[in-house]
């Protein structure tokens, strides 16, 4: 018989990502009209081991849901990857009262959802993540802002390296995964993305692509790397020395993380939170929710961390051949 919860916890862990406050706000307000009490938990596991658990009521997340980061806070937690931390974190659930957690995060957060399950403890996973690295969902929050953010950016170094007549190489963050990069590689029309999972990139072809457009009379050349490739700076002394043209690199960095979400990551993650607070309400556990074929869903956990993703090889090939340096591009 699926258990009775009566207060739901709620905890963002790992990464930041622009919508995690609309998520938490649906989980708080959607568990509140279902007749539940909710807690939240700060400082994602590492909060919940030192106890630092808060009521929270409807007027808690007011003003919220156009605010970056979250009012949670997050953080990365060692001591949870221990049995002896899942099982503290299991008992200090029980003595708060939580009987069902919705965590927000990363697959790394997942697999410490996965282990709160099997102390008996109800969870659900929200993909919280600007990296869309989670392979069980084609959304994840966070992901639509960031890349949004990126591709402002890039814009606004395309116009100065033009101006210089410069080459520029725009790092993305994406940890191993080539998703912001694919995606502002297309949006801001870079002649070249590099990405750790095509790892079939040749610097000498880049370099003689470089040289023939300079001939042709471009006067940029925008390279978008992702950081799981890397090396940005010495890519860029190298390209600089072999074609002689000025090469900057330029790392985007954190600023990818912030700022207000965007109109898809608010509502999307409205959809989850809310989503994932129905599914605690209706006994389940241990299931993530994900965004597949246009509508949202659950899934195991278990399948979930098993499944696999990759860049869609179309997609890829389209940015590739977009990116042509045929004459009538320059
Ligand atoms: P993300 O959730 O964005 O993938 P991390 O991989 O850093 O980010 O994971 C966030 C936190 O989740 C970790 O700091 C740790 O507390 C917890 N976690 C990660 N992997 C595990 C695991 N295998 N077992 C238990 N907890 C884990
Ligand atoms: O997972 C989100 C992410 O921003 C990655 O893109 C990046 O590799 C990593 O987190 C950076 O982590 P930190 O904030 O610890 O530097």
């Amino acid at each position: 018989m699926a258990k009775e919860i009566k207060t739901i916890g709620v905890l963002t862990s790992g990464g930041d990502a622009p919508g995690m406050n609309a998520a938490i706000r649906a989980v708080v307000r959607k568990a509140l009209v279902n007749g539940k009490k909710v807690k939240g938990i700060l400082k994602g596991y590492s909060g919940l081991l030192n106890e630092e658990i808060i009521d929270m009521s409807a007027n808690d997340v007011s003003n919220t849901i156009e605010r970056g980061g979250t009012i949670l806070f997050t953080a990365r937690c060692k001591e949870f990857m221990t049995e002896e931390g899942q099982q503290r974190g299991a008992e200090i659930c029980r003595k708060h009262g939580i009987d069902g957690i919705v965590v927000i995060g990363g697959d790394g957060s997942f697999r410490g959802a996965q282990k709160l399950a099997n102390l008996g403890i109800n969870t659900i996973g929200v993909p919280g993540t600007i990296d869309l690295d989670i392979s069980c969902t084609e959304y994840t929050i966070g992901f639509d802002t960031a890349v949004n953010t990126a591709m402002e950016a890039i814009d606004k170094v395309r116009d100065t390296s033009t101006s210089h007549e410069r080459c520029s190489i725009i790092e993305v963050m994406g940890r191993n995964a080539g998703y912001i990069a694919l995606w502002c590689g297309i949006a801001n029309g870079a002649e070249d993305i590099l990405l750790p999972e095509n790892y079939d990139y040749d610097e000498q072809k880049i370099i003689n692509n470089i040289i023939e457009n300079r001939k042709r009379g471009k006067k940029h050349h925008i390279i978008v790397n992702a950081e799981g490739v890397g090396h940005s700076a010495s890519m860029a002394r190298r390209i600089e020395a072999a074609t002689g043209i000025e090469t900057r690199a330029t790392i985007l960095g954190h600023m990818q993380r912030g700022g207000s979400p965007t109109c898809k990551d608010r509502v999307y993650a409205s959809m989850m939170g809310a989503m994932a607070a129905d599914l605690l309400c209706d006994g389940k556990t241990n299931r993530v929710v994900g965004y597949q074929h246009g509508r949202f869903q659950d899934f195991d956990i278990n399948e979930a961390l098993n499944m696999v993703k990759g860049i869609d090889p179309y997609q890829y090939q389209v940015a590739k051949d977009l990116s042509r340096h045929c004459q009538e591009n320059v």
